[in-house]
């Protein structure tokens, strides 16, 4: 392998993994908007698919089913508009909105995310948007499979009731009802299903920097991560 191409595959990204409810969205759209970088919200792919799988009524265990529906699938993701916002999802020329932003919808992402050919199809879809650089990439998988070689890979995590607490909250701005002890059972339950799935499971890359987020907020995690990428 050339050296260009070594280098082209270190590109500018950043992954930032880790289970959720750790903080992952906010910091990845706060480091995103400091280095000017894209934002890839990679579980924003795995809800739209899970959104437009259920649409359709597809059987989850018929995967023969699952890929000819798939064929039908056209994803176009745009940036945030405003700095706090959800990155624009449009799944056949359809806005998907909040729709896909319910604890339910996470659930579903979760359990779409382990089928082989979803996972195939939006990794090549993540890779290709990798290619033109400046990317800062959250997710499960993000610094393990879809971009082995970013030059700055994080593993965030965080206490699983702290997790709960911060979800809850989110849920709760958004205007959705929320039971509490629900919200840790559903985020303990996608924590053990993504840990355990046989293909590109949650874990941390052997080359990622860990920063356990239970008690820092948010600004001072993104000037540690800041501090790294930046060089400082
Ligand atoms: O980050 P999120 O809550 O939007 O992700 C929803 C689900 O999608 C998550 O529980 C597992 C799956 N996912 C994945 O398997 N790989 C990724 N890179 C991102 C998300």
């Amino acid at each position: 392998m050339g050296k260009g191409i070594m280098k082209e595959e270190k590109g500018e990204i950043v992954t930032i993994d880790g289970p959720s409810g750790v903080g992952k969205s906010s910091l990845s759209r706060q480091v995103a908007t400091a280095l000017g970088y894209t934002y890839l919200d990679t579980g924003a792919m795995y809800r739209a698919v899970g959104l437009f799988l259920r649409n359709l009524q597809v059987d989850l265990d018929d995967e023969q089913e699952v890929a000819a529906a798939l064929a039908g699938f056209n994803l176009q993701l745009f940036p945030a508009t405003e700095k706090d916002g959800d990155v624009g999802v449009v799944v056949n020329g359809q806005e998907v909105g909040r729709a896909i932003r319910t604890s339910e919808m996470g659930m579903l992402a979760s359990r779409v995310s382990a089928i082989p050919t979803v996972r195939s199809q939006l990794t090549t879809m993540q890779q290709a948007i990798g290619l033109q650089g400046k990317i800062v990439a959250e997710g499960r998988d993000t610094g393990t499979v879809v971009f082995p070689s970013a030059r700055w890979k994080f593993y965030l995590e965080a206490d699983p009731s702290e997790r709960a607490r911060r979800r809850g909250a989110q849920l709760r701005a958004a205007g959705q009802g929320v039971d509490s002890q629900e919200v840790l059972e559903m985020i303990i339950k996608r924590d053990r299903d993504d840990q355990s799935r046989a293909i590109a499971p949650l874990q941390k890359a052997d080359d990622a920097i860990v920063i356990d987020t239970s008690f820092l907020d948010i600004d001072e995690v993104c000037r540690k991560m800041l501090a790294v990428v930046q060089g400082k």
